[in-house]
Protein backbone atom coordinates (compact mmCIF):
# COMPACT_ATOMS: atom_id res chain seq x y z
CA UNK A 1 0.00 0.00 0.00
CA UNK A 2 1.39 3.88 -0.44
CA UNK A 3 0.26 6.59 1.68
CA UNK A 4 0.07 4.46 4.54
CA UNK A 5 -0.25 7.08 7.43
CA UNK A 6 2.92 7.12 10.00
CA UNK A 7 3.63 8.82 13.39
CA UNK A 8 7.05 10.51 13.32
CA UNK A 9 7.10 11.19 17.43
CA UNK A 10 6.20 7.10 17.46
CA UNK A 11 8.33 5.93 14.82
CA UNK A 12 5.61 3.72 13.85
CA UNK A 13 2.44 3.52 11.19
CA UNK A 14 -0.65 3.85 12.05
CA UNK A 15 -1.72 0.04 10.38
CA UNK A 16 -0.44 -2.62 7.96
CA UNK A 17 1.44 -1.16 4.86
CA UNK A 18 0.94 -5.04 3.82
CA UNK A 19 -2.84 -3.88 4.11
CA UNK A 20 -4.23 -2.26 6.96
CA UNK A 21 -8.11 -3.35 6.14
CA UNK A 22 -6.80 -7.14 6.57
CA UNK A 23 -5.02 -6.75 9.24
CA UNK A 24 -8.00 -5.09 11.27
CA UNK A 25 -9.69 -8.42 10.09
CA UNK A 26 -7.45 -10.34 11.48
CA UNK A 27 -6.16 -9.16 14.64
CA UNK A 28 -9.14 -7.30 16.04
CA UNK A 29 -12.28 -8.63 14.52
CA UNK A 30 -11.23 -12.45 14.31
CA UNK A 31 -9.07 -11.94 16.97
CA UNK A 32 -12.24 -10.91 19.37
CA UNK A 33 -14.41 -13.86 17.72
CA UNK A 34 -16.63 -11.06 16.29
CA UNK A 35 -19.25 -11.37 15.05
CA UNK A 36 -20.18 -14.16 16.83
CA UNK A 37 -19.18 -12.63 20.29
CA UNK A 38 -22.14 -10.22 19.75
CA UNK A 39 -24.77 -12.74 18.48
CA UNK A 40 -26.72 -12.82 21.49
CA UNK A 41 -26.20 -9.76 23.07
CA UNK A 42 -28.98 -6.75 22.56
CA UNK A 43 -26.32 -4.23 24.21
CA UNK A 44 -22.67 -4.45 22.83
CA UNK A 45 -19.57 -2.30 23.93
CA UNK A 46 -16.12 -2.47 22.22
CA UNK A 47 -13.52 -0.22 23.76
CA UNK A 48 -10.59 1.23 21.88
CA UNK A 49 -7.06 2.23 23.12
CA UNK A 50 -5.63 4.69 20.34
CA UNK A 51 -8.36 5.35 17.69
CA UNK A 52 -5.85 7.06 15.23
CA UNK A 53 -7.58 7.15 11.52
CA UNK A 54 -10.83 5.21 12.94
CA UNK A 55 -9.78 2.02 10.64
CA UNK A 56 -10.91 -0.32 13.05
CA UNK A 57 -14.23 1.50 14.15
CA UNK A 58 -14.84 1.52 10.24
CA UNK A 59 -14.36 -1.99 10.24
CA UNK A 60 -16.62 -2.70 12.97
CA UNK A 61 -19.43 -0.23 11.39
CA UNK A 62 -19.22 -2.05 8.15
CA UNK A 63 -19.60 -5.71 10.03
CA UNK A 64 -22.93 -4.29 12.13
CA UNK A 65 -24.22 -2.54 8.70
CA UNK A 66 -24.01 -6.23 6.98
CA UNK A 67 -25.11 -8.23 10.02
CA UNK A 68 -29.07 -9.21 9.76
CA UNK A 69 -30.84 -7.07 12.37
CA UNK A 70 -32.14 -10.22 14.66
CA UNK A 71 -27.95 -11.22 14.59
CA UNK A 72 -26.14 -7.83 15.86
CA UNK A 73 -26.75 -5.57 18.48
CA UNK A 74 -29.79 -2.94 18.44
CA UNK A 75 -26.99 -1.00 20.42
CA UNK A 76 -23.36 -0.86 19.64
CA UNK A 77 -21.35 1.02 21.61
CA UNK A 78 -17.54 1.68 20.28
CA UNK A 79 -15.65 3.76 22.90
CA UNK A 80 -12.12 5.10 22.15
CA UNK A 81 -9.27 6.93 23.77
CA UNK A 82 -7.08 9.39 21.54
CA UNK A 83 -3.97 11.71 22.71
CA UNK A 84 -3.52 13.39 19.45
CA UNK A 85 -7.01 13.18 17.01
CA UNK A 86 -6.29 13.50 13.50
CA UNK A 87 -8.35 15.91 11.04
CA UNK A 88 -11.32 15.02 8.58
CA UNK A 89 -9.51 15.66 5.96
CA UNK A 90 -6.27 13.50 6.95
CA UNK A 91 -8.73 10.16 7.82
CA UNK A 92 -10.64 10.95 4.65
CA UNK A 93 -7.20 11.39 2.24
CA UNK A 94 -6.31 7.81 4.40
CA UNK A 95 -9.29 5.53 4.34
CA UNK A 96 -10.78 6.44 0.85
CA UNK A 97 -8.49 3.66 -0.54
CA UNK A 98 -10.92 1.02 0.29
CA UNK A 99 -14.00 0.64 -1.72
CA UNK A 100 -16.19 -1.69 0.78
CA UNK A 101 -15.45 1.00 3.99
CA UNK A 102 -17.28 4.26 1.80
CA UNK A 103 -20.47 4.31 3.33
CA UNK A 104 -19.11 3.51 6.48
CA UNK A 105 -16.36 6.24 6.08
CA UNK A 106 -19.31 8.78 4.64
CA UNK A 107 -21.28 8.35 8.49
CA UNK A 108 -18.35 8.84 10.41
CA UNK A 109 -17.16 12.16 8.71
CA UNK A 110 -20.39 13.07 8.78
CA UNK A 111 -20.50 13.38 12.63
CA UNK A 112 -16.69 13.69 13.17
CA UNK A 113 -15.72 17.18 14.68
CA UNK A 114 -13.98 19.72 12.79
CA UNK A 115 -11.81 20.13 15.38
CA UNK A 116 -11.31 18.38 18.88
CA UNK A 117 -10.15 19.14 22.07
CA UNK A 118 -9.44 17.18 25.31
CA UNK A 119 -12.70 16.14 26.25
CA UNK A 120 -15.06 13.45 25.33
CA UNK A 121 -17.33 13.42 22.12
CA UNK A 122 -20.42 11.53 21.63
CA UNK A 123 -21.39 10.80 17.82
CA UNK A 124 -24.63 8.89 17.08
CA UNK A 125 -23.01 7.99 13.75
CA UNK A 126 -26.21 6.14 13.13
CA UNK A 127 -29.31 4.07 14.63
CA UNK A 128 -27.83 1.81 17.16
CA UNK A 129 -24.59 2.40 16.50
CA UNK A 130 -22.83 5.10 18.93
CA UNK A 131 -18.70 5.89 18.90
CA UNK A 132 -17.54 7.45 22.27
CA UNK A 133 -14.28 9.44 21.60
CA UNK A 134 -12.16 10.20 24.83
CA UNK A 135 -10.01 12.98 23.39
CA UNK A 136 -7.14 13.45 26.12
CA UNK A 137 -4.39 10.61 27.56
CA UNK A 138 -6.12 7.27 27.99
CA UNK A 139 -4.19 6.75 31.53
CA UNK A 140 -6.40 9.36 32.57
CA UNK A 141 -9.40 9.16 30.91
CA UNK A 142 -9.77 4.97 31.29
CA UNK A 143 -10.15 5.97 34.58
CA UNK A 144 -13.34 8.46 34.33
CA UNK A 145 -15.08 5.69 32.01
CA UNK A 146 -17.90 3.43 34.16
CA UNK A 147 -19.44 1.36 31.28
CA UNK A 148 -18.80 -2.38 31.51
CA UNK A 149 -16.94 -3.39 28.62
CA UNK A 150 -17.42 -6.72 25.84
CA UNK A 151 -14.30 -6.96 23.98
CA UNK A 152 -11.22 -4.14 23.94
CA UNK A 153 -9.13 -3.73 20.81
CA UNK A 154 -5.24 -2.51 22.22
CA UNK A 155 -3.94 -0.50 19.48
CA UNK A 156 -1.79 1.64 20.69
CA UNK A 157 1.65 2.17 18.79
CA UNK A 158 4.49 -0.54 19.21
CA UNK A 159 5.09 -1.52 23.04
CA UNK A 160 8.29 0.46 22.95
CA UNK A 161 8.08 3.34 21.25
CA UNK A 162 4.31 3.91 23.15
CA UNK A 163 4.80 2.71 26.43
CA UNK A 164 1.81 4.45 27.83
CA UNK A 165 -0.60 2.75 26.05
CA UNK A 166 0.23 -0.30 27.66
CA UNK A 167 0.64 0.57 31.30
CA UNK A 168 -0.60 -1.87 34.22
CA UNK A 169 -2.67 1.22 35.00
CA UNK A 170 -4.58 0.44 31.60
CA UNK A 171 -4.41 -3.14 32.23
CA UNK A 172 -6.08 -2.81 35.76
CA UNK A 173 -8.69 -0.88 34.85
CA UNK A 174 -9.14 -3.11 31.93
CA UNK A 175 -10.46 -5.94 34.72
CA UNK A 176 -12.42 -3.28 36.65
CA UNK A 177 -14.55 -2.93 33.31
CA UNK A 178 -14.68 -6.12 32.03
CA UNK A 179 -16.95 -8.97 32.56
CA UNK A 180 -16.23 -12.63 32.70
CA UNK A 181 -15.58 -13.20 29.50
CA UNK A 182 -14.66 -10.44 28.19
CA UNK A 183 -11.82 -10.73 24.89
CA UNK A 184 -9.59 -8.89 24.17
CA UNK A 185 -6.73 -8.80 20.99
CA UNK A 186 -3.95 -6.67 20.11
CA UNK A 187 -1.50 -7.33 17.50
CA UNK A 188 1.56 -7.43 19.55
CA UNK A 189 3.12 -10.28 21.81
CA UNK A 190 5.29 -8.36 23.60
CA UNK A 191 6.60 -10.21 27.05
CA UNK A 192 5.19 -7.31 29.85
CA UNK A 193 2.02 -6.76 27.34
CA UNK A 194 1.35 -10.58 28.31
CA UNK A 195 2.20 -10.34 32.03
CA UNK A 196 0.48 -7.38 32.83
CA UNK A 197 -2.82 -8.59 30.98
CA UNK A 198 -2.14 -12.47 33.13
CA UNK A 199 -1.68 -9.99 36.60
CA UNK A 200 -4.59 -8.51 36.35
CA UNK A 201 -6.68 -11.60 35.61
CA UNK A 202 -6.71 -12.21 31.33
CA UNK A 203 -6.06 -15.40 30.32
CA UNK A 204 -3.81 -15.20 26.84
CA UNK A 205 -3.36 -17.18 24.20
CA UNK A 206 -0.83 -16.51 21.50
CA UNK A 207 -1.68 -17.11 18.06
CA UNK A 208 -0.87 -15.74 14.61
CA UNK A 209 0.02 -12.35 14.03
CA UNK A 210 -1.04 -10.64 10.83
CA UNK A 211 1.15 -10.51 7.42
CA UNK A 212 4.75 -11.04 8.27
CA UNK A 213 4.58 -11.03 11.95
CA UNK A 214 5.18 -14.32 14.21
CA UNK A 215 2.89 -13.74 16.90
CA UNK A 216 -0.05 -11.92 18.47
CA UNK A 217 -2.24 -12.56 21.80
CA UNK A 218 -5.39 -12.72 21.99
CA UNK A 219 -7.67 -13.48 25.33
CA UNK A 220 -10.69 -13.56 27.92
CA UNK A 221 -10.87 -12.03 31.40
C1 LIG B 1 -1.50 2.44 16.07
S1 LIG B 1 -2.32 3.95 16.25
C2 LIG B 1 -4.02 3.49 16.30
C3 LIG B 1 -4.57 3.06 14.99
C4 LIG B 1 -6.07 3.11 14.95
N1 LIG B 1 -6.71 2.13 15.77
C5 LIG B 1 -6.62 3.09 13.55
O1 LIG B 1 -7.58 2.31 13.28
O2 LIG B 1 -6.15 3.88 12.73
C6 LIG B 1 -2.07 4.36 17.97
C7 LIG B 1 -2.85 5.57 18.42
O3 LIG B 1 -2.61 5.79 19.82
C8 LIG B 1 -2.59 7.19 20.06
N2 LIG B 1 -1.90 7.45 21.34
C9 LIG B 1 -0.57 7.38 21.60
N3 LIG B 1 -0.32 7.65 22.90
C10 LIG B 1 -1.51 7.88 23.49
C11 LIG B 1 -1.92 8.19 24.82
N4 LIG B 1 -1.04 8.31 25.81
N5 LIG B 1 -3.25 8.32 25.08
C12 LIG B 1 -4.17 8.19 24.07
N6 LIG B 1 -3.85 7.92 22.79
C13 LIG B 1 -2.54 7.76 22.49
C14 LIG B 1 -1.87 7.72 18.84
O4 LIG B 1 -2.10 9.10 18.64
C15 LIG B 1 -2.43 6.86 17.72
O5 LIG B 1 -3.55 7.44 17.13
Amino acid sequence: MTNVPRSDQFDDVYFSAEDGLAETKHVFIKGNNLPDSWLDKKNFTICETGFGTGLNFLAVLKLWLDSPKDKRPSNLHFISFEKYPLSKEYIKDHLSVWNELATSLDMLLAKYPIYLEDKNYILDVTDGVRLTLMIGDVNNNILLLENAVDCWFLDGFKPSSNPDMWSDNIFSNMARLSRKGTSFATFTAAGFVRRGLFAQGFEIRKVKGFGQKREMIIGNY
